[in-house]
């Protein structure tokens, strides 16, 4: 069964996120489903969607309705698989939980491979596996961080740009962005930063390092967070365009399983 009617959309808090209700998105989208969900995406850059049962095919297939989806794979374990969502967790290679705390990890502030140069648009994470309580994610909204910005910081850092670099493999090539990324849908501009920047292009290593920290500290506030506290069977997408985001290690995360199947949809060179 196709369903198309959606019930009311419920904000979730002034920096981003909205729930969406009234949608299976194991089932095919119809038109006004998806134009809802993407005039959503757009506007709160985080969508979450309760009580969803889907099989990493029917995540996948989802995720294809908003572009090209990312081959994933050959991770602890995991061999190279198409047309799947992927799946993230905190175990190691024998399935037990495990603290991980290296400088990669996913619990530092990041937006998505940035590393790369046409770094994905957006990502989706559906909830299988959770902690009895926490394992939350939070959201931080960069583009109303830049906009809050004094206009003398808007000036200093205007044209600047930001060297990246995968913090797990600081021996791969480097990649420049803008530090000022304008979104390619809603031309809002937005701080392009987070884990994996290594530098400023052109400012001596002490001053870049030091605007990089003020600026996430400025971006990662409690007013430009949204933090998603998860429920099994929550579907949530949200956009690295103009977010920042981590995993928050508010549980045992040595003693309870966190699993979840995770989709990226390309994005473009940003400018
Ligand atoms: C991610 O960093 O892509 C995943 C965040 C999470 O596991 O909550």
């Amino acid at each position: 069964m196709i369903r198309s009617s959606l019930a009311a959309s419920e904000r979730l808090s002034r920096a981003a996120g909205v729930k969406m209700a009234g949608l299976d998105l194991a089932q095919p989208l119809t038109r006004a489903a998806k134009a809802a969900i993407d005039a959503a995406f757009l506007a709160h850059h985080v969508v979450v969607f309760a009580d969803q049962r889907l099989t990493r095919e029917a995540q996948f297939a989802f995720a294809a309705s908003f572009g090209e989806v990312e081959v994933h794979g050959l991770h602890r374990g995991e061999s190279k698989r198409h047309g799947v969502a992927h799946i993230l967790s905190n175990l190691d290679e024998h399935g037990r939980p495990r603290l991980r705390r290296s400088r990669a990890a996913n619990y530092h502030w990041h937006t998505d491979k940035p590393y790369r140069a046409a770094p994905p648009a957006l990502t989706m994470l559906f909830a299988v596996e959770l902690p009895p309580e926490g394992g939350d994610t939070e959201f931080a909204n960069t583009a109303m961080a830049y906009e809050a910005l004094p206009d003398e910081m808007k000036r200093r850092i205007a044209g600047l740009r930001v060297v990246f670099r995968p913090a797990f493999d600081e021996g791969r090539p480097a990649v420049v962005h803008p530090l000022v990324r304008t979104h390619p849908e809603t031309s809002a501009k937005a701080l392009y930063l987070g884990n994996h920047a290594t530098h400023i292009e052109g400012l001596p290593a002490e001053e870049g390092a030091a605007l990089l920290r003020e600026l996430l500290a400025h971006a990662t506030q409690p007013r430009f967070v949204y933090r998603h506290r998860w429920r099994l069977g929550d579907l949530v997408m949200w956009d690295n365009r103009c977010l920042l985001h981590r995993a928050v290690a508010n549980y045992e995360t040595a003693k309870y399983r966190r699993v979840m199947h995770r989709s990226v949809v390309c994005g473009t060179v940003p400018f």
